[in-house]
């Protein structure tokens, strides 16, 4: 054989790097973003795709499994995030499937045999051209641009920013994840033009969002505008046409972002991080997963814990299909109208399908209504004011410790005298988790406390034992069940992601000029004014000698918590001796500043600020009680912890803090123990445990003062008096007043330095909640979230000054 040439040695070289550059702009034309007439995109073709401009997004085949559908993903999403396909629910072949922009107009996708599975119904128009927008909307456009088709019009389970939601769209989840066909939950506007949440299932059909228990005003929805037209904003903002309106947790330009329909039922806006190509919640439909429906089929519990979905079947019950909690649960014994026995499952709710409602029902009656009617599978009893519900069918169950009542279901007797089980939950309690204070608070209880735990030890055994077993017997069904079910429900309580971040101590420092601005100083610490390298300007709290413990397991806990009336947390700061607290700035100061203030008549907090604040503190604290995550109590609700911002919008500041101060034991000096004298609840003197119900009461004496414009302390007549006496003589005076159901007493209670510009309507309500606040017995007081609900429904009361006019 003859070596080579030298020749031949230097043009073999230069052949391949020619052909380096012929191929290279081919490569790169492949990556075009637009079809003309006549062209094609066939599944085999990796390269057969269409790029945004931006190259934000690609449109192509999307495989799954030997299956494809045509589709648009996010092109820096790690997992190929699709948010658009052509042919939801008609899968194609992922061998010679092809789709074509034909030379008459139409983009037709054909399967392998030629069959059109779905077109564009654009023949013989002028369509000129298909282009993938930087937007994410997939258009047909004729020569002059004018849209003939567009993907924005039929969205999947995801609307892209500036997408808009109308009257002919419906938005449906997929049936699990990373699959393309149609799960059964559906957004949509209603015939009544609100944009609503549905659970479509095989056996049933519920709307869970807005909350069915309020009317859509309490909602703070309309039902009066029918132009019927939702969309999201490029900053991340979200507003429609019932009012509902939203922002993303990290409201900015240039961030990538989806609003998806779950297939666990929750609508959810994300951004992404394109350089991680990871996605993080900014926003969601429902905190509490459980108020969704159809998540545990029919007879079946759902309860959040430790921020994980889990289904549960009532005693005497059992999973209908093993590998499927939708199906729910079956009784194990035969129901027939001599079922005349009930097992008592406390906190527990089965949402809907009520034969009768009655109200001042005794329980016994209620029970009786129920055992006369054969259809009738149980009842749930509310034992305030005695409302009674018998139910034909037991769907969208819940458990938790803030549902309301006690749910009875009918069982024969001959199994009822066997052990009772009763789903029995944790109080929340302010020290969750600190097993000092636990163990404390339960002194008094030490009976009940080894019963209650016993039967919560009884209860966990038979709701999970089903599963156990399972685990044991199958080893397949095990896998199976780690695979489905864990992720497809943990994610129903999944954080929503903020901006969250560890500080060094030198940077602080550095923010705060080395601690200059000083702009307030409360039981918890000091704070100081700070402006971040960002820009952003801050609040810092050096956490004094009262922190106890690691910081930083707390945080795990606040990173998490977010709503428009708490003082956003951006990060700590926990080095040696350092415990510090980085939040945002809040502009115009705290509450008792602007309810007591120096500043003299000129300046007085108008009515409707003042009921706004009542409003907004309200949500924030439901939202602290009720949503997800774990319950935290606020235990220190006074003015002082209210923030104002520019537009008299409440922010409540030191929560979540609870758990980090140090608490006196039993009986203990109330002076140690977290909470302000004149703001604590009476338990907090006894051994009762703590729960969110402390924050009520506090709340009750914040409204008052803000009716009366005066601290409480400075109700005393009498020097010698004590504050709590005094105020529940005022309680019993107000309740004395309410009940008489003559109003004009309400002027003489509200601030006059108001001069009789105030709402009375509005403040008749307000005083009404101060005496159901301050009920001495816990039981008694509201939720956070009734509160809400029954100021929401006073919130569009004409003020005075127009009801003269
Ligand atoms: C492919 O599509 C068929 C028909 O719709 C479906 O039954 C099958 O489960 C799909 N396969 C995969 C892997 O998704
Ligand atoms: C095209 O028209 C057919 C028949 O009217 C309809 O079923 C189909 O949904 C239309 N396709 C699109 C993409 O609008
Ligand atoms: C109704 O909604 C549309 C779209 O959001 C909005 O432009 C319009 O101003 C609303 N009309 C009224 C009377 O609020
Ligand atoms: C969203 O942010 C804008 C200001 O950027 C604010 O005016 C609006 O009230 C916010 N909406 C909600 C629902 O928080
Ligand atoms: C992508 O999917 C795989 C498998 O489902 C998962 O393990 C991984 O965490 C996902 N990656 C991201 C960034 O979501
Ligand atoms: C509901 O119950 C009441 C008694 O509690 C009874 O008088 C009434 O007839 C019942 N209504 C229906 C529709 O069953
Ligand atoms: C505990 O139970 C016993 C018997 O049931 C009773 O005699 C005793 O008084 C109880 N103790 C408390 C603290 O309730």
């Amino acid at each position: 054989m003859k070596n080579p040439s030298p020749l031949t040695n230097i043009l073999i070289p230069l052949f391949l790097l020619l052909l380096l550059f012929l191929l290279a702009p081919s490569a790169s034309r492949a990556a075009r973003s637009s079809l003309s007439r006549g062209s094609s995109l066939s599944v085999e073709k990796y390269s057969d795709i269409l790029v945004s401009p931006s190259r934000s997004f690609t449109c192509g085949f999307y495989n799954v499994g030997t299956n494809a559908s045509f589709s648009i993903w996010f092109s820096n999403s790690a997992n190929k995030t699709v948010a658009w396909t052509a042919n939801w629910d008609r899968p194609v072949n992922g061998h010679g499937s092809k789709i074509s922009f034909w030379k008459d107009g139409g983009m037709v996708l054909a399967d392998a045999d030629g069959t059109v599975v779905w077109s564009t119904n654009t023949s013989s128009t002028l369509a000129d051209r298909v282009l993938l927008l930087d937007t994410g909307n997939l258009v047909v456009q004729d020569p002059s641009g004018k849209i003939l088709w567009q993907s924005f019009d039929s969205p999947t389970d995801t609307l892209l920013p500036t997408q808009p939601i109308t009257k002919a769209i419906r938005v449906v989840s997929a049936a699990a994840p990373g699959t393309l066909s149609s799960g059964y939950y559906g957004l949509y506007f209603d015939n009544d033009n609100v944009l609503r949440l549905i659970y479509d299932g095989p056996e049933i059909s519920s709307i869970y969002w807005p909350k069915p228990d309020y009317s859509v005003f309490q909602s703070g929805r309309t039902t009066y505008n029918s132009s019927r037209y939702a969309v999201l904003d490029e900053m991340g903002k979200f507003v429609s046409s019932d009012k509902l309106a939203f922002n993303a947790s990290d409201v900015a330009p240039g961030i990538l972002r989806r609003l998806t329909l779950d297939y666990d039922g929750n609508l959810r806006l994300y951004s992404l991080d394109e350089s991680k190509g990871t996605w993080s919640v900014t926003w969601e439909a429902l905190p509490q997963p459980c108020l969704i429906h159809g998540l545990c089929g029919r007879n079946g519990i759902c309860m959040c814990m430790q921020s994980k979905v889990v289904c549960s079947c009532p005693p005497h019950y059992e999973m209908s299909d093993p590998s499927d909690w939708r199906k729910g649960c079956k009784p194990k014994f035969h129901m027939s109208c001599n079922t005349n026995s009930f097992l008592e499952l406390p906190r527990t709710d089965f949402w809907g399908y009520d034969l009768n409602y009655s109200e001042s029902t005794s329980l016994e009656a209620c029970k009786k209504t129920c055992e006369e009617d054969c259809s009738c599978e149980g009842i749930h009893y509310g034992s305030g004011s005695g409302e009674c519900y018998s139910k034909s069918s037991l769907f969208n169950g819940r458990a938790s410790p803030d549902t309301p009542g006690i749910t009875y279901l009918r069982i024969p007797a001959s199994i009822s005298t066997s052990a009772s089980s009763a789903p029995q939950m944790h109080e929340p309690i302010c020290n969750a988790g600190d097993s000092e204070a636990t163990a404390s608070s339960s002194n008094m209880y030490a009976n009940s406390s080894r019963k209650t735990r016993w039967v919560y030890f009884y209860w966990f055994v038979s709701a999970f034992g089903a599963i156990e077993i399972m685990f044991f017997v199958s080893g397949w069904w095990c896998m199976f069940r780690w695979e489905q079910k864990p992720t497809s429900l943990e994610e129903g309580c999944r954080e929503v992601s903020s901006q969250f971040r560890q500080f060094p101590y030198k940077e602080l420092k550095k923010a705060t000029g080395k601690f200059m601005d000083e702009i307030g100083r409360g039981g918890s610490g000091v704070v100081y004014k700070g402006v971040l390298d960002d820009k952003r300007v801050v609040a810092v709290k050096k956490l004094g000698d009262a922190i106890q413990g690691e910081l930083g397991a707390e945080m795990s806990l606040i990173r998490r918590i977010y709503h428009k009336n708490l003082v956003r947390i951006w990060g700590f700061c926990s080095e040696g001796p350092h415990n510090l607290l980085v939040t945002e700035y809040v502009a115009n100061g705290s509450l008792d500043k602007h309810i007591f203030g120096e500043h003299g008549t000129a300046c007085v907090l108008g009515w409707s600020e003042r009921f706004k604040i009542a409003v907004g503190v309200a949500q924030g604290l439901a939202y602290l009680h009720h949503e997800c995550l774990e319950w935290v109590i606020h235990c220190d609700v006074k003015p002082e912890n209210i923030l104002l911002d520019g537009e008299f919008e409440p922010k409540i500041a030191d929560f979540g803090l609870a758990k980090l101060s140090k608490r006196g034991g039993v009986g203990s000096d109330i002076s140690r123990i977290r909470g302000t004298r004149g703001y604590v609840a009476p338990e907090w003197t006894t051994n009762l445990p703590i729960t969110t119900k402390v924050d009520v009461y506090s709340y009750g004496v914040v409204l008052l003062e803000m009716v009366k414009g005066i601290r409480v302390s400075n109700l005393m007549v009498d020097e010698e008096e004590e504050v709590e006496g005094t105020l529940k003589s005022f309680v019993r005076m107000l309740k004395g007043k309410l009940e008489s159901g003559d109003e004009s007493w309400v002027e003489e209670i509200v601030d006059s330095r108001l001069n009789g510009q105030f709402n009375c309507k509005q403040a008749e309500k307000m005083l009404e909640m101060v005496v159901s606040c301050l009920e001495e017995d816990r039981n008694k007081r509201p939720t956070m979230d009734s509160v809400v609900h029954t100021l929401l429904s006073y919130h569009d009361e004409p003020s005075s000054q127009e009801v003269q006019l």
